[in-house]
């Protein structure tokens, strides 16, 4: 039996008059008498396949009566394309069919709208667009390796169940083993014998090994229960969390800037081809609801191209109350940026990516290092333009008695968190790290509106189906 010959490499080889199998599912059919026209995609690239059956091949009939969807196997001849678009096309042989798919099929031409989509998210991955942009969070995923393993970084797996509520911010999902049918449950009768949760967060382990193993980074799910239905939150996303020893603000915003470009400048190296596909796609939607396109490419360029910009909370909360804006909410120093003041800052006025620092502490998480003023903490938001925050980070609090008071004042219990305050205690140093959304970065560079068509099978609010 031959083996199969993935599309993408086909056309990569470009060998044309010799044989090969592929395999995949039907994008379209067309049929006459004498020949049907069949186009492949199987998912290795954006590319189809234009396969040209005659009609004395075996079981011609039932292969010219297939539809839509249906999965089939075709050995046949590489040849050179008449048609324009594509170098090579195949004259089918043999054909074997792995599986119809009937008038049902959902994927039709005309029922493909993003809602349509994702109440099929099953079959998302058989669209053009979508493939492209999982294939674009595939680049994205390798190029986060290399670039931290380039720079000397360790991969690291922190716990998905934890003991911890590390952010404070109280929106954990709970994990137990007991029933909750039967009533309040015993924590302390339960698995782990006392109250766990999905992780928020692996940064507190993340610290326990920068200071041990100097750079480090986790890349892993996180779970959130705040309950926003946004075109920006997940219940379940990813995060890349880097945690550097001897590192301070500015050298954890210079990384987080560095990062940001290699995720751009790599997707433009491996993953070009789906990018045009995405951008045709964004370029349609443009077309039919007459808005003006605009080139997200060269948007990327010339961020990738740029310094970001660099600005305090203070200052920003300056610019925001100078702009003479209306905004829902009026900016006020000591509480945190809205979602329209960090778009208002990174879209309309520096039109591009800005790291904002040194916010009040009573916006910020416990860990954060505390300045000398009193009033602000070494915290640092990466906004960008169409998302907003994209990156969450800060240099961390060193000093023991520092940490420890702080906790106080926010009433937290000290006792979970013994091992945390331990590295304060033993050989303790200056370190940082930052928190980026995945989803929110692969939002920014592919330019899709919705979290939800960036990651495989979204949970929000109300949705966990798949
Ligand atoms: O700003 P956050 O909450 O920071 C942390 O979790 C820190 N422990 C990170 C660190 O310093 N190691 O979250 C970091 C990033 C945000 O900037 C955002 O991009 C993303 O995580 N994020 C979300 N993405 C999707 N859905 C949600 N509900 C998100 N919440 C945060
Ligand atoms: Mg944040």
């Amino acid at each position: 039996m031959m083996k199969r010959t993935k599309i993408k490499d086909l056309i990569i080889e470009n060998k044309t008059d010799s044989e090969a199998k592929v395999s995949g599912w039907i994008r379209s059919i067309r049929k006459n008498k004498a020949f049907s026209f069949i186009v492949l995609n199987d998912g290795s690239s954006v590319d189809t396949l234009q396969i040209i059956v005659d009609a004395d091949v075996e079981n011609y009939e039932e292969i010219s009566s297939l539809l839509t969807g249906s999965c089939i196997s075709v050995t046949g001849l590489v040849v050179a394309s008449q048609g324009k678009g594509q170098s090579i096309e195949m004259q089918g042989k043999n054909v074997e069919i792995h599986g119809k798919a009937g008038d049902s099929y959902p994927l039709q031409k005309k029922a493909t709208s993003l809602e349509f989509l994702r109440e099929n998210a099953h079959l998302r991955p058989r669209t053009n667009l979508f493939g492209a942009v999982f294939r674009v969070r595939h680049q994205m995923a390798m190029s986060t390796h290399r670039f931290f393993d380039d720079r000397g970084f360790y991969y690291l797996n922190s716990p998905i169940i934890t003991g911890v509520d590390a952010e404070g911010a109280g929106e954990m999902f709970t994990v137990t083993a007991m029933d909750p049918s039967q009533g309040k449950i015993d924590f302390e009768k339960d698995y782990f014998g006392k109250q766990a949760s999905l992780c928020v967060t692996g940064q507190l382990e993340g610290e326990c090994f920068a200071m041990g193993m100097g750079s480090v980074y986790t890349f892993g799910p996180t779970f959130r229960a705040e309950n926003s239905n946004t075109p920006r939150h997940l219940a379940e996303f990813w995060m890349i969390e880097p945690e550097v020893a001897f590192m301070d603000l500015e050298g954890n915003a210079d990384l987080a800037e560095d990062y940001i470009k290699a995720l751009i400048n790599d997707t433009f190296k491996t993953a070009d081809k789906d990018l045009e596909a995405i951008a045709k796609y964004h370029q349609f939607q443009a077309k039919q609801n007459k808005t003006e396109y605009v080139d997200h490419r060269k948007v990327l360029e010339q961020v990738a191209n740029s310094k970001f910009e660099r600005i305090t909370y203070t200052k920003a909360i300056e610019i925001l109350s100078a702009s003479g804006k209306s905004f829902q909410f009026k900016p006020e120093w000591g509480v945190e940026l809205q979602t329209e003041h960090e778009r208002f800052l990174a879209e309309e006025y520096f039109k591009g990516p800005v790291i904002v620092t040194d916010y009040p502490k009573d916006c910020k998480a416990f860990y954060m290092k505390q300045n000398d003023d009193g009033k602000t903490v070494g915290a640092m938001d990466v906004l960008v333009p169409g998302v907003g925050e994209i990156i969450g980070g800060s240099q961390r609090e060193d000093d023991l008695d520092k940490v420890q008071n702080r906790m106080k004042e926010l009433e937290m219990d000290e006792a979970p968190l013994w091992w945390y305050l331990d590295l304060r205690r033993y050989g303790s140093a200056p370190h940082a790290g930052f928190g980026l959304g995945f989803e929110r970065a692969i939002r920014y560079v592919t330019d899709m509106n919705n979290i939800r068509d960036v990651i495989p099978f979204f949970r929000t609010p109300g949705d966990c189906d798949f």
